[in-house]
């Protein structure tokens, strides 16, 4: 089966924050999952390069808008590189490929009787490139979300009616109760098309960076409107020579930040309804990473460099933090000291120690050949249906309640060591069966966790499962007892070293 997963392209206006890396680690970790599970996946992430957000930083740099895309497009791209992501393709809007299909189906809107001539007058946040209402602004006319004092703004452009999709996306809405993920965003959606919807700017005038309309050269096309196409524009030029638009579309889920959910959930189904094109198959919505009690962004200058982070302590470290400190889907603090804390209790001791000290005590008490013992009725029981678990979490978009329900079998493993403290069966004869049964229980814990702890922290699982000689790594190899005794471990040294944090001057 094939399997589509996107996240937002990001804007190349500054460097990459943690915020980016969150969506683009929990893309990682499903894409991972599906091929885990035997799935065709496609993944893709990229960098959104037009609009006010980027001319005007450009502007201030004193560079074009071109320039400023070339260098910092580059951020993301290392980013996604320094994170172990496999994305299988990395899009920007500048493009010719993308700019090409953009025309082609925002000509398909027009031509299906979809856009109009018209007069836009109201308030525009360029920071945000997005059309506010009267309502929304604060003291009168300042962007509810950057605070900036806002011009009203006149001008002549094109419009797509919106409007006329209030009862399509209705139906939608009814029709698929998991359409938006998690429920308090699909009600969010669903009742902001319920109060009315107005028509749109398609085009505008003033701008000159971006892709021309394509009947009136003299605008461009709306950032967000060229930029949401490219999660379909993709398909048609990711792989030279062939076009996997009828494999892949429609997407399977495009993960979102809640700050775009309008777009995603309102604005893009209606403009593939418009084009005649299939909606996706779900918006699957997370929350915001804080840092106190704002939102992390580079404009409040309150961010946690992920390139840093993932310098001093690796991109597992990071990944696993990303998906555990924060419930997927709500809002959470994170902060250097958590990260710290994380770092050292559940990956250097719950699962780093687990994995060195049961890999010692094997080499010591069995020559390191993992025994073929009967295994402990303790653990069977504790993993029975963890793998059907993990699988419906990451089939509904909580890439969190996964790795949760992984790490409550960790825990159990370090419980099962103390319960059973094997360096004493070691010491007494007639516990001979009792000590192979044991250690074999431990060691295929540690190869059914670290197959599901793959797509989350992969380095790590790897070494791990190198170490235990386990050759299937599919995701149905990951039933407690499917595997077997017998093999000669490898070395596997410390998963999780000690790191001296930086100090507060050289942070
Ligand atoms: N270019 C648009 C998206 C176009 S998609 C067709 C845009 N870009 S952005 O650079 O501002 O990135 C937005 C996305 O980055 C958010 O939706 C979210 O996925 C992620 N995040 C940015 N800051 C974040 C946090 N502080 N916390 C969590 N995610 C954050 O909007």
């Amino acid at each position: 089966m094939a399997y589509y997963v996107t996240t937002p392209i990001y804007y190349v206006n500054a460097e990459p924050h943690l915020g980016h890396a969150y969506t683009t680690i929990a893309a990682d970790v499903l894409a991972r999952h599906m091929r885990q599970r035997g799935e065709e996946v496609f993944f893709l992430t990229g960098t959104d390069e037009h609009g006010e957000p980027v001319t005007q930083v450009a502007e201030r740099e004193g560079i074009t808008p071109r320039e400023l895309g070339d260098r910092n497009y580059v951020r993301f791209k290392e980013l996604a590189g320094a994170l172990g992501v496999t994305n299988d393709f990395f899009i920007r809007t500048t493009d010719p490929e993308h700019h090409e299909v953009v025309r082609r189906v925002v000509q398909r809107i027009h031509d299906n009787g979809h856009v109009y001539a018209g007069t836009y007058e109201g308030w525009y946040c360029p920071r945000c490139a997005d059309f506010k209402t009267d309502s929304e602004l604060v003291d009168g006319s300042r962007c509810p979300i950057h605070l900036i004092e806002l011009e009203r703004e006149h001008e002549d452009n094109w419009f797509f009616r919106l409007s006329a999709f209030q009862e399509p996306l209705e139906r939608l809405y009814a029709e698929r109760p998991d359409f938006v993920t998690p429920q308090i965003r699909f009600n969010e959606a669903r009742s902001f098309i319920e109060q009315g919807l107005h028509d749109l700017s398609l085009s505008r005038a003033r701008l000159k960076w971006g892709v021309p309309v394509p009947w009136d050269e003299t605008q461009v096309i709306y950032v967000w409107i060229d930029a949401l196409i490219n999660y379909y524009s993709a398909l048609s030029y990711a792989r030279e020579g062939e076009d996997l638009t009828e494999r892949f579309w429609p997407a399977d889920v495009h993960l979102i930040g809640k700050d775009i959910l309008k777009f995603h959930a309102v604005i893009w189904p209606a403009m593939l309804m418009a084009a005649g094109i299939e909606v996706p198959r779900r918006v699957a919505i997370h929350g915001h990473l804080l840092m106190g009690e704002h939102k992390m962004s580079k404009s409040l200058g309150n961010v946690i460099d992920p390139f840093q982070v993932v310098d001093l302590y690796g991109a597992d470290a990071l990944r696993y933090y990303a998906m555990r400190e924060v419930r997927f889907g709500q809002d959470g603090g994170v902060s250097p000291e958590g990260f710290e804390a994380r770092y050292t209790s559940d990956l250097a001791n719950e699962y780093g120690n687990l994995a060195s000290r049961t890999l010692a005590m094997i080499v010591r008490y069995r020559e390191g050949v993992v025994p073929e013992g009967e295994l402990p009725s303790e653990l069977v029981e504790t993993f029975d249906g963890l793998a059907g678990e993990v699988r419906s979490f990451l089939d509904a978009t909580d890439p969190s309640g996964a790795l949760e329900e992984i790490w409550q079998r960790v825990r159990r493993l370090n419980g099962f060591v103390q319960e059973e403290q094997p360096w004493k069966l070691a010491k007494d004869a007639s516990q001979h069966e009792r000590l192979d049964s044991v250690l074999c229980g431990l060691a295929e814990g540690l190869r059914v966790v670290s197959l599901l702890l793959w797509p989350f922290v992969p380095t790590a699982a790897e070494r791990l499962l190198d170490a235990l000689r386990v050759q299937d790594r599919s995701f149905g190899a990951a039933r407690f007892g499917a595997g077997s005794g017998g093999a000669t471990l490898g070395e596997l040294g410390q998963l999780f070293p000690r790191v001296e944090p930086p100090t507060a001057s050289a942070a």
